[in-house]
């Protein structure tokens, strides 16, 4: 078993991480959405399930890729392995009602009252006001979100996961940094992007070092290509901006081919951005490509009027 970036991984011990390493306070969702799908369940069953293990439902027999499919998405992540440190997860506990917003999850059967998602996405009464909407898909461990909030208090920056550990380090950077401009999502971005976030609303999405899957066969998973990135561009309003990085060549190649062809999409720059003109700071996932040599391919396109 590999995650997105052809790293080898086991999947009993992110099962284990996940689920015994959950930081007290996170209520039932956060537990049964960080046991999410795609890994064999070695409670009862030996095939892929996303249920959580002790709700003693029975096992759908379909695999969770294939209830994406039915949804009509692509399942673009993989289940991390990583805990929340304590101030992470304290920051969870304190904060979340405050700066944090569960995605509802079509594919979920939510067995108790606690475990339903919080509500349908209502962006004024997230942030308190009403504002150009930045989101940022798989924002990680958050630091990029922090500083572009921090330069720029007029726009929200809402920063969407399903890695709560990176939440939780957003949730606490903003709370450290005082910022009242930042808030995050967990779970898939694609069902906010489906279902929570109307038309033409979007002042920007960043998608910065998404998962590149590596493999051929696993290249459909990546979330750019044509039907995300009509989804994207029908929720940005016009003039607004999809920016995204790689540090993966040939997907920067696939980036600039698929963004290109969108027919109310128009690049800003002559092929890539030229670093110095993006404003965008250094990401976790960046330095681990600069670090191992990798070239950085920033795009930035924006949305026509038709
Ligand atoms: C390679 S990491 C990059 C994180 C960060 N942007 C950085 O540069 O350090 C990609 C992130 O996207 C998240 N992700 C991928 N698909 C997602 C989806 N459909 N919904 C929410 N998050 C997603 C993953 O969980 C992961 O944290």
């Amino acid at each position: 078993m590999e995650n997105a970036h052809g790293d080898p991984i086991d999947a009993d011990v992110i099962d284990a991480d996940v689920i015994t390493q959950a930081p007290a306070g996170w209520h039932a969702a956060e537990q049964a959405a960080e046991h999410t799908a795609e890994h064999t369940c070695k409670h009862t069953c030996k095939h892929a399930c996303d249920h959580a293990p002790d709700h003693g439902a029975a096992h759908p027999p379909e695999h969770p890729r294939e209830r994406h499919a039915r949804h009509g998405l692509i399942r673009t992540f993989h289940p991390r392995r990583g805990r929340a440190s304590t101030t992470q997860a304290d920051a969870l506990t304190r904060l979340w009602p405050v700066y944090g917003y569960t995605i509802p999850d079509p594919h979920h059967d939510y067995h108790t009252p606690e475990a339903a998602p919080d509500t349908a996405f209502d962006r004024e009464a997230l942030f308190g006001r009403r504002a150009p909407l930045v989101l940022e898909i798989g924002c990680g461990m958050g630091e990029a979100t922090a500083e572009m909030a921090a330069a720029d208090p007029d726009r929200d920056y809402l920063g969407a996961d399903v890695h709560t550990p990176g939440l939780g380090n957003l949730i606490a950077l903003a709370e450290a940094r005082g910022l009242k401009n930042v808030r995050v999502a967990r779970g898939d971005v694609l069902f906010l992007l489906r279902d929570g976030i109307a038309p033409g609303s979007l002042a920007a999405v960043h998608i910065f070092f998404p998962d590149p899957w590596p493999k051929a066969k696993h290249r459909k998973r990546r979330i750019i290509q044509p039907d995300t990135v009509a989804l994207i561009r029908d929720r940005l309003q016009v003039g607004g901006v999809v920016h995204c990085a790689t540090d993966w060549a040939e997907y920067a190649e696939q980036m600039l081919e698929v963004l290109q062809a969108d027919p109310r999409l128009r690049n800003r720059y002559a092929g890539y951005a030229p670093r110095e003109a993006v404003g965008r700071p250094l990401t976790g996932y960046e330095r681990r490509g600069l670090r191992d040599g990798r070239p950085i391919a920033d795009l930035v396109f924006e949305k026509t009027a038709g």
